[in-house]
């Protein structure tokens, strides 16, 4: 089975929508093997977030993911990434189709809910940034 990392943002930990948003993990048949609430300091974000360093919206971003709590997680599944990020539904909320967790919770392009990872490499690393193999239990 697959594991990728999936975060849920402050916007939406903020919004007492934990619970909500890992009802749609579950129901799509993701099993959610490790999990841990942290408030990340700026620097961690930006450390996290490293690969958009050029992007015009990268402060933003790394002020937004210190400025509440986050839910770091792992799911497992068959496909975990894709189905993951099917799950997630487009960056911008507007874009997203229906019955997505963005499209039903996201309140902007920078505030959309949740993250995933985008590929096998990337899982592996955003699973070892936050994670230690004795915290998955599948
Ligand atoms: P992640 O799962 O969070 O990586 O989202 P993604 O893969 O759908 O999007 P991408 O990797 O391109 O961008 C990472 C994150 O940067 C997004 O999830 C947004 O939170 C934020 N972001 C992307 N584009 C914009 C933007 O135009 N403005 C702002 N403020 N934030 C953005
Ligand atoms: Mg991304």
């Amino acid at each position: 089975l697959e594991r990728t990392f999936s975060i849920i943002k402050p916007d939406a930990t903020k919004r007492n929508l934990t619970g909500a948003i890992n009802a749609k993990f579950e129901a799509a048949g993701l099993r959610i093997v490790a999990q841990k609430r942290i408030h990340l300091t700026k620097a961690q974000a930006g450390a996290f977030y490293a690969v958009h360093a050029e992007r015009p919206f990268y402060d933003e971003l790394c002020e937004f993911m210190a400025s509440a709590p986050i839910v770091a997680q792992v799911l497992e599944g068959e496909g975990a990434i894709a189905k993951n990020r099917e799950v997630m539904g487009a960056t911008n909320p507007a874009d997203a189709d229906a019955g997505t967790i963005r499209a039903e919770f996201a309140q902007s392009v920078g505030e959309n809910s949740v993250h995933g990872s985008d590929a096998p490499e990337t899982a592996a690393e955003e699973i070892a940034y936050f994670f230690s193999g004795l915290e998955l239990v599948g």
